[in-house]
C-alpha cells in the first residue's frame, strides 16, 4: 500500500459515500500522538461554503495578495539541496502535463487547481488549535499520512494542499473559524481519474544512505 499511493491530482466525478468517508477519517485518527493529544481537526467543504472559498482563493491567488501565513512550513532561503528535491517534484508534475519549463501560463493554471481541491468530490480543510506546540504538527503529520492510507485501502486516493495554509485569515472567514484554529492545509479526497495526465506524475526518493545510518 505504501508503494503505490501518490498524490492524485485530477479525480472523477463519482461521489464518496458519507459512511466510507466517516470510516477513513476515523481510521485516520488511530493514528498514535503524544500523550493521546489527537491534535487537529479535518472540516469538509461542500455546496456554496466550498465554491465560494475556492472562487476567492483563486481571485486572491491572481490578485497576488498576500497573509501572513499560520506557522512556517518552507525554510527560507531554501538550502539547495531541498531545492534540488522541489525542483524535482515540480519537474515530475509539470512532464506529466507536457508543461514547458517556460511556460509560466501553463503552470499557473496546474496552480490554481489547488484552490479548487482538484475538483475531488471530498475537500477538507486541515487545522489545528493555536496554542499547540510543534511536536503536534508531527502527530498531526502522522494523521494525515494514516488518512491517505485509510483512503488508499478504500480504492480512494489524496492529495494534501500545502498551498491553501497561504490564506489563513481568508479561509477562516469563509470557514467561521476565530483565530484560535490554525489553518495547516487542504486535501482533496475521491476516485482518481486514471486517464488524467497529471495522475501520471512519478516522484523519486533520496537514496537509502542519505537519510539512514548505522553507528557502532
Ligand atoms: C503536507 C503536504 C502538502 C502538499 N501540498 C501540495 C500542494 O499544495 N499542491 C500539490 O500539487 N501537491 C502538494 N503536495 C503533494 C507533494 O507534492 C507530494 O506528496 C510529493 O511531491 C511526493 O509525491 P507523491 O505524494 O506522489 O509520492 C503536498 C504534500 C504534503 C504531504
Amino acid at each position: 500500500m505504501l508503494l503505490e499511493r501518490r498524490s492524485i491530482r485530477a479525480y472523477r466525478t463519482t461521489p464518496v459515500a458519507q459512511a466510507l468517508l466517516h470510516e477513513v477519517v476515523r481510521s485516520a485518527r488511530l493514528a498514535p500522538s503524544g500523550a493521546n493529544l489527537q491534535p487537529g481537526a479535518f472540516i469538509a467543504v461542500q455546496g456554496e461554503v466550498r465554491r465560494a472559498l475556492s472562487a476567492d482563493l483563486v481571485q486572491a491567488w491572481r490578485n497576488k495578495q498576500t497573509e501572513a501565513e499560520d506557522y512556517s512550513y518552507f525554510p527560507s532561503p531554501m538550502p539547495m539541496a531541498l531545492k534540488r528535491r522541489q525542483m524535482g517534484s515540480a519537474k515530475a508534475l509539470y512532464d506529466a502535463l507536457g508543461i514547458a519549463r517556460e511556460d509560466r501560463v501553463g503552470r499557473d493554471a496546474q496552480f490554481e487547481r489547488n484552490f479548487h481541491f482538484f475538483d475531488a468530490p471530498v475537500a477538507l480543510v486541515v487545522t489545528i488549535a493555536h496554542d499547540l506546540g510543534s511536536g503536534c504538527y508531527m502527530d498531526l503529520g502522522m494523521a494525515l499520512y494514516g488518512l491517505m492510507l485509510a483512503a488508499h485501502a478504500k480504492g480512494l486516493s489524496t492529495c494534501a494542499i500545502g498551498a491553501m495554509a497561504s490564506y489563513p485569515s481568508l479561509i477562516r472567514r469563509h470557514l467561521g473559524l476565530d483565530g484560535t484554529s490554525k489553518i495547516v492545509c487542504g486535501m482533496a479526497l475521491g476516485y482518481a481519474d486514471p486517464d488524467a495526465p497529471v495522475n501520471q506524475t512519478r516522484t523519486e526518493r533520496s537514496e537509502l544512505g542519505e537519510y539512514f545510518k548505522t553507528l557502532g
